[in-house]
């Protein structure tokens, strides 16, 4: 599948309503909720939500605002292991359920997403706990 179709397919809407989604549940979450800041999810969200549209060839607004993503450098203060990781995969993966998009879609944003993730893991287990 071209990336481009994503954007084009899912739109601002889609993205909207995933990341929306996503962010529903993190406040609840017992590791995600205290890492995230509790006066500026909606900023949070915005910043999700614009980093994607722009990544699947939408407006570059993320880009504008925030500049290039180094999104391994920007986790760094939050501590990822591998807990955290499965956790943050664990509600996206409930987001896009609830997007209900066409199957193959889902399927490549899940990849997509799995990728990236494990990219971001920056503590082992033991220093994590
Ligand atoms: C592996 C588990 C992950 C954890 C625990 C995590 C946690 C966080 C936290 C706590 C923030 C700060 C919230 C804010 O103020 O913006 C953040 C920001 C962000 N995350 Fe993640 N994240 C994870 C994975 C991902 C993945 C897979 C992506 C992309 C596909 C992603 C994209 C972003 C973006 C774009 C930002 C905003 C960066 C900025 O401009 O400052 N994150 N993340």
């Amino acid at each position: 599948m071209q990336e481009i179709d994503v954007y084009n397919l899912f739109g601002e809407s889609g993205f909207t309503r995933l990341v929306a989604a996503f962010y529903r549940q993190v406040p609840h979450d017992d590791i995600l909720g205290p890492m995230y800041p509790p006066n500026d999810l909606p900023g949070a969200e915005q910043r999700l939500r614009d980093f994607l549209i722009y990544r699947f060839g939408g407006p570059p607004r993320y880009i504008e605002q925030r500049g290039h993503p180094r999104l391994r450098m920007r986790h760094a203060p939050f501590p990822i292991n591998r807990e955290a990781r499965d956790r943050w995969m664990q509600l996206m993966t409930r987001a896009l359920d609830q997007a209900r998009l066409p199957p193959d879609v889902s399927a490549f944003l899940l990849d997509f997403f799995e990728a990236v993730a494990t990219m971001m893991v920056n503590r082992s287990d033991a220093e994590g706990r």
